[in-house]
């Protein structure tokens, strides 16, 4: 084949329209325009296939688990797909994903188990920047058991960690270090990686809150060589519900409440209650719809293959967006942004913000209803970075790309915001 035959990756992806197609909530119009939905941080739209999905269970296959019937039987393989799914979606083994109502009660569950391991005066190192839920499972446990908390400090100029602080924060009774992929709030990226080497180097644990990381990147536990991780499937396209990731022998040996009759094995023992299973056949739709979004030259390559394609794609398109996001609002005198630049490196699409002198939720109230436009503000549980930064009550107003987000979307929020500021 000719080099000129060859179509650069990006046109073999499906296009933005293409993508827009499979989103219903996107033809929604507010204040005389198509719905601009930049909301996607604190949940994203979903795609027809999974609400098909979530469906078709309720519809065709709604039944308890481990039973001896077709529609049981039908539950437990909707189950066992949602964790083949997931497992692709970390590139953890399927016996390492538990499945729970969000984030926030995994990781309660998780700091609970954890606390039981623990004795007076051990430390866990929680950090400034995080969203409160990866802070409060573990704060909670000072009161419960004596745990001494360390905080790490962030910096408040640039929205980053503050490295020298977190490497400060280790010693002899460090347990665990609980630490943020990405920030939700500021869209900062943070090296967890090294994190992890630093907590391993000092015979800690680490918990990953890979939440506001997980839409925009590609995790892999592997590689990060973290202990445990978590994430929120509504968070890329899929229904409300959480994923928290843990090396087997971990889940297979903490002391977990579960009750007596309920199975033994991990992940099972994590998962009390019945599982949301309208949910899990959500998620595999919702993974299923991520792996279909790139280059259609690994259509037959594995699912792991299709994500890495796929996510390649969206971070193309993303720093495109990202930065003309970025530089149409440092082009607005009175428009004050916060979190790393797009030029000080990788950096999720996700920008807070406020306009001078405008309170932000008026801001956002205006931003609807004239410009359509659906965008957030407040602290969003990062409420320790919001006081670090001096943000008043109403917050920031944050603006996050999505794998539908248009560039004259973003045009439409710049100008938006531009009208309001002038
Ligand atoms: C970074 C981050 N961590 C944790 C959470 C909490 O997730 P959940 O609502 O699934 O408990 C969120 C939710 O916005 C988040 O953005």
């Amino acid at each position: 084949m000719t080099a000129a035959a060859v179509k650069p990756a990006a046109t073999r992806a499906p296009s933005v329209e293409q993508i827009r197609a499979n989103f219903p909530a996107l033809d929604r119009v507010h204040g005389g325009h198509k719905v601009a939905y930049f909301d996607g941080p604190g949940g994203t739209q979903v795609p027809t296939s999974v609400v098909d999905a979530m469906r078709d269970y309720l519809l065709h296959h709604n039944a308890n688990s481990h039973w001896a019937y077709p529609t049981s039987l039908e539950t437990d393989v909707v189950i066992d797909a949602a964790r083949a799914a997931a497992a692709d979606f970390l590139n953890a083994a399927p016996n390492e994903v538990v499945f729970g109502a969000n984030m926030t009660t995994l990781t309660f569950s998780l700091s609970r188990a954890l606390a039981r391991t623990l004795r007076e005066g051990d430390e866990i190192i929680v950090t400034e920047l995080d969203h409160h839920a990866n802070v409060a499972p573990w704060t909670r446990l000072a009161a419960e058991c004596g745990v001494v908390i360390r905080t790490a400090r962030m910096d408040p100029a640039s929205g980053t960690l503050d490295w020298a602080s977190l490497e400060q924060q280790f010693g002899p009774r460090t347990k665990l270090l609980a630490i943020g992929a990405s920030s939700n709030a500021l869209g900062t990226i943070t090296d967890v990686a090294r994190a992890t080497a630093l907590a391993h180097a000092h015979g800690a644990q680490i918990f990953v809150d890979a939440v506001a990381y997980a839409p925009h990147a590609l995790i892999d536990v592997r590689a990060l060589d973290c202990d445990f991780l978590a994430c929120s499937v509504f968070k890329f396209y899929g229904p409300h519900a959480g994923i928290l990731y843990g090396r087997h022998e971990l889940l297979a040996e903490l002391d977990v409440a579960k009750l007596a009759p309920a199975p033994a094995q991990a992940p099972d023992r994590w998962e009390t209650g019945t599982l949301n299973f309208e949910a899990l056949a959500g998620t595999t739709a919702a993974i299923d719809f991520l792996s279909s979004l790139g280059d259609k030259s690994v259509a037959g390559g594995s699912r792991r293959d299709r994500l890495a394609s796929a996510y390649h794609t969206l971070h193309e398109r993303s720093v495109m967006l990202l930065e003309q996001l970025w530089n149409g609002l440092a082009s607005i005198r009175g428009v004050q942004l916060y979190g790393p630049p797009p030029s000080d490196g990788p950096r999720a699409p996700t920008v807070a913000f406020t306009v001078n002198g405008v309170d932000s939720r008026v801001v956002a109230t205006r931003l609807a209803a004239e410009q359509g436009v659906f965008a957030p503000n407040g602290n969003f549980y990062a409420a320790t970075a919001a006081e670090r930064m001096g943000v008043s009550a109403s917050g920031w107003l944050r603006a996050g790309c999505a794998c539908y987000t248009t560039a004259d979307e973003v045009e439409r929020l710049v100008g938006g915001v531009r009208a309001i500021s002038a």
